[in-house]
């Protein structure tokens, strides 16, 4: 690239990106708001100092806990408002971008795609996404794509080399007709007539095209093996032979697409992108670092065919839905004033397959506004300055521009510590100064569209496996307030923490979730009277934090019953994807076990999507996660159940004074439980929770019940 044509123009051109506030008194606003949760805080710890029971009760050692609790969540609530402390949002120019870059000016993308079982992740869904991106609207001789298979399956590389037969009518198809979305399954699922501009005629034969390519993948997919007729026909086969298997075999590469020979053009004759298979070497004896490990080998393999300054990672389930991602991404990194600066542009992760008030919170916008998975969250952000924590997994897509190569310098030499599963850590050490900046951009449209989890299990799978690696990060030597120290904002260390400490959450939630109601039962008062002075820090506390939670989701576009199942999410997470990871967590730094990793199953049985689709949690199966969350469930039911009769039969309304606060929080608890208590008792179907399930939960819960009211 010619570094000096480039600079030449510099000095005429405007901004390609906008950075805005423009929401000042509702900033101010939250702030002052915070302010006064905080004072609140205060006197809660106050109160819990000051108040301490005598020693030698079980209400002393009941009231440190609360009091363990208590600062924990104030500490961690201290953390999420540094997400939330300077919102704002950004807008990009691409008209400028057109004006000040020819397109031959433009830098060229290298895009990894990475897939790791077949089985769960079906080829053809991997295939569209893989097309999707090949038909981003780029000079096609700038575009590398790049498959990571995990696995080694020939069954994703036999897609693979349908899908690059078919790209070389969709793509053109695409650009003719503007096709949007440009995920083939995506678009003939949405659009089932041919659009105005486009003759019936060849709308009909691209479709028509496009079954063949479903029907023949499918077919070879569902019988798990490859026809002779293909083996011979398809030279990379050759690479496949008896012993291969998805966690033992050598690195195979093969090049579908080679963008550079004369003979790689589409039907129209146009050229097509560079479109590369790859599966890592893999040996059972080896540690081969999960998605970090792939990424690093994508790393190497593509700096020697393609070595693209600017690199884009997907995950193969999360098709582009704007042809036009690219080029926002290089307004950020093409700007004059910052790019030089920005090292990663972040999208959201959002979801095509959610329903309206999806019981798992799933669509839920206000995390996606706001920040990260941050389940406290305000209005839309960039971390506190302007800079986003980087949280590979959650937020799948990024566009990263490592170093400053495409200025026509020689590319960095780029460290990616590897590490399982999880990447944070590499990108501190990846740009030159050990600087980070990061952008995060949430266009009103969405950039890439993925399929959520839509069954229980798999979301606390899924979230304690992210949990445990940023854990493992924080507490590690790549922790950011370690490795950040000096190099970024405090509040950037902030905004990483409140993800990295997500696990620790589990057992303060866990103590509040059931030590109070067991002391409920028993009369042990852990709060305040109701007519007490402290009454009100706790009172003002509880509804400011949740009012505000509250209508910032509305504010977001959720509706209530969206918060409220968020809600439930988040603490049955916390008490058991939070709390197995940390489990694990402590277990590895003992060096007891190693922890496993699972995939998450992407692919539900019809029934149960039916289920899905009418709201209902999806159990089904014996799982010590969904044990947890039953015990917490029947505790708080059997204590709600105890603790009102009691005070019917033996108290009268006066002595509920004391205990209001966990009359309360019980009740609560057991309203938002409403759906496992129906999963236990009313539903029949495969669903529900399985009878196992409640046994075991009952043989921990009915103990605890006795011990607390025997004394
Ligand atoms: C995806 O793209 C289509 C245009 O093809 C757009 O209408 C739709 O709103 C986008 N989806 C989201 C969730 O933004």
């Amino acid at each position: 690239m010619d570094a000096g044509g480039v600079s030449g123009g510099r000095q005429r051109r405007s901004p390609l990106f906008a950075t805005e506030n423009p929401r000042r008194l509702a900033t101010a606003a939250y702030r002052l708001y915070a302010g006064t949760v905080f004072a609140g805080i205060l006197l809660i710890w106050l109160y819990r100092a000051t108040h301490l029971p005598p020693s030698g009760g079980v209400r002393r050692w009941a009231w440190l806990g609360m009091l363990a609790a208590e600062l924990w969540f104030g500490f961690y609530w201290v953390l999420t408002l540094s997400v939330r402390w300077s919102p704002i949002y950004r807008r990009t120019f691409k008209d400028r971008l057109a004006q000040s870059y020819n397109e031959d000016q433009l830098p060229s993308v290298d895009i990894f795609v990475c897939t790791a079982d077949p089985a769960a992740e079906p080829p053809m869904l991997v295939i569209s996404t893989v097309l999707s991106v090949m038909a981003y609207d780029y000079l096609p001789e700038k575009l590398n794509i790049y498959l990571s298979d995990d696995a080694g399956s020939e069954l994703t590389f036999y897609a693979l080399c349908e899908a690059s037969e078919f790209a070389k009518h969709w793509i053109p198809f695409c650009n003719k007709y503007k096709v949007e979305p440009r995920s083939p399954i995506a678009y003939f699922a949405g659009v089932t007539s041919p659009p105005d501009i486009c003759g019936p005629k060849e709308w009909f034969a691209m479709k028509e095209l496009y079954k063949d390519l479903t029907d023949r993948v499918n077919s070879v997919v569902t019988s798990g093996r490859i026809p002779e007729v293909l083996r011979s026909n398809i030279r990379g086969f050759s690479q496949w032979d008896e012993k291969i298997t998805s966690s033992d075999h050598p690195s195979i590469v093969q090049i579908l697409i080679d963008g550079n020979k004369q003979k790689a053009v589409d039907i129209d004759g146009n050229a097509c992108p560079t479109l590369v298979y790859m599966a890592r070497e893999k040996r059972p004896q080896e540690q081969h670092h999960f998605k970090a490990g792939s990424l690093n080998a994508l790393i190497r393999v593509s700096s020697v065919i393609s070595n693209s300054p600017i690199i884009m990672n997907v995950d193969c389930d999360m098709y582009s839905n704007n042809s036009e991602s690219i080029r926002d991404a290089l307004c950020f990194f093409l700007d004059v004033e910052q790019g030089q600066d920005i090292g990663f542009v972040q999208y959201p992760q959002n979801f095509e397959n959610v329903v309206h008030n999806d019981i798992y919170g799933n669509p839920i916008n206000v995390v996606n506004e706001v920040s990260i998975g941050v389940e406290c969250v305000t209005m839309a952000l960039d971390a506190s300055i302007g800079e986003r924590p980087y949280v590979d997994e959650f937020i799948v897509q990024n566009i990263r521009k490592i170093g400053l190569g495409w200025q026509g310098e020689k590319k960095m030499p780029v460290s990616w510590k590897e590490w399982p599963g999880h990447l944070l850590l590499a990108h501190m050490n990846t740009t030159p100064s050990g600087e980070l900046r990061s952008v995060y951009y949430n266009p009103e449209r969405k950039g890439f569209l993925g399929m959520a989890s839509t069954s229980l299990g798999q979301i606390l799978v899924q979230h304690k496996r992210w949990t445990e690696g940023f854990l493992q990060i924080s507490l590690s030597r790549y922790s950011p307030f370690l490795l950040g120290c000096g190099k970024i904002k405090l509040g950037l260390q902030m905004g990483y923490s409140v993800c990295g400490f997500w696990a620790l959450n589990s057992f303060p939630t866990l103590y509040y979730v059931t030590i109070p109601s067991l002391c409920f039962i028993n009369g042990i008062s852990l709060f305040p009277e109701r007519t007490s002075h402290w009454f009100k820090p706790f009172a003002y506390v509880v509804v400011a934090a949740y009012s505000c939670s509250l209508a910032e989701s509305l504010q977001c576009g959720d509706s209530a019953v969206e918060w409220w199942d968020a809600q439930r999410m988040w603490l049955i997470r916390r008490t058991t994807s939070y709390l197995l990871a940390t489990i694990d967590m402590i277990r590895r730094l003992l060096g007891i076990s190693e922890s496993g990793f699972t995939l998450t199953v992407k692919v539900s049985d019809l029934q149960a999507l039916e289920r899905y689709k009418k709201g209902m949690m999806e159990f089904g199966s014996f799982s010590p996660m969904f044990v947890i969350l039953t015990t917490v469930a029947l505790l708080n039911l059997t204590c709600m159940v105890l603790g009102i009769s009691r005070f019917l039969l033996q108290e009268g309304a006066g002595g509920f004074e004391t205990l209001f606060l966990q009359a309360v929080l019980c009740v609560l608890i057991v309203a938002i439980n409403l759906p496992v208590y129906e999963a236990l008792f009313i539903r029949r179907d495969k669903g529900s929770l399985p009878t196992s399930v409640a046994h075991v939960s009952i043989c921990f819960m009915l103990p605890l019940c006795v011990l607390s009211i025997w004394k």
